[in-house]
């Protein structure tokens, strides 16, 4: 099929390496397709014609460099995805004697960090026990998404019928097929912009538990090592890490020994 703008391979290459350099995302040749459609959006917003150009564009414009960047990473998530790792959190968050902090590290467009703070809240809801879930992501455009709160009723299958009870609440008149997030929920919910691979992150506090799940299979091995290194730093003694179900750690890195599940504990030292 022919292509409206022109987009050759040394405009793939250079894409390749922008992408790789500002957002550690390794892009193989075989997502040149992907590459082409998702950014073809932003030549016709701009009225450019060629690839080339655009480059130019973005090389002195940070707010078109956000942009390519939102475009180019990919956001799939769901509420309460592999639901095995919330019932290993509730069962968690039962045992504990004092509050949590928790740090969701690529949180999309927001239904992970929700389903960990509806965890939290449902554990602790007959203590007088709290929790903070600090929740960020690289793409400014889910984090705004993330902040409305407000997601497709459809979407309530996937969350157990009690906390749709307790934390979801649906919407009338031109909210009707929404449903929202209860403000309690939302308000132990922390949104902001970060991307990993910054030199310091903007974090209060150790941590708990941190979900990194679902992003690093876009990072190669070194950056992936450096990160479960720095995630390692982060977290209390005897915290845990919970990656996605591809993701592996243990090869990578000796600060964390597996609980099963994807599920990994910071051992001393
Ligand atoms: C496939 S989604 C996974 C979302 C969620 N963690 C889950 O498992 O459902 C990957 C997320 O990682 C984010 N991401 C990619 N590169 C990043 C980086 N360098 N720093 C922070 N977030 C990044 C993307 O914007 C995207 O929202």
């Amino acid at each position: 099929m022919s292509r409206p703008y022109s987009f050759n391979r040394r405009d793939f290459k250079a894409i390749q390496s922008l992408v790789y350099e500002r957002a550690g995302i390794a892009l193989s040749a075989s997502k040149d397709a992907m590459v082409y459609s998702r950014l073809s959006r932003r030549l016709r917003v701009l009225s450019l014609s060629t690839f080339g150009e655009y480059i130019e564009y973005l090389s002195d414009n940070d707010h078109e460099m956000q942009l390519f960047i939102d475009a180019l990473t990919t956001n799939k998530t769901a509420f309460f995805r592999e639901e095995h790792h919330f019932s290993f959190l509730k069962d968690w968050l039962a045992k504990q004697s004092t509050s949590v902090t928790i740090w969701c590290a690529a949180s999309s467009s927001g239904e992970e960090p929700y389903s960990i703070a509806m965890t939290c809240e449902d554990a602790f809801r007959k203590t007088n026990l709290g929790y903070e879930v600090f929740a960020s992501d690289i793409n400014t455009a889910m984090l705004d998404k993330a902040r409305q709160a407000s997601y497709s009723i459809e979407m309530l299958e996937a969350i157990p019928k009690d906390y749709v009870k307790r934390y979801c609440q649906k919407g009338k008149n031109k909210n009707a097929g929404l449903f929202r997030v209860h403000p309690t929920i939302y308000a132990n919910t922390h949104f902001f912009h970060q991307n990993l691979l910054d030199n310091s992150w903007s974090l209060p506090t150790k941590l708990d538990i941190i979900f990194c799940r679902n992003v690093m299979i876009y990072f190669d091995k070194a950056t992936q090592t450096k990160l479960l290194k720095r995630f390692a730093e982060k977290l209390k003694p005897g915290g845990l890490y919970f990656a996605g179900h591809s993701e592996s750690v243990m090869p990578l890195c000796d600060h964390y020994s597996p609980l099963g599940h994807t599920i990994y504990q910071k051992v001393s030292g």
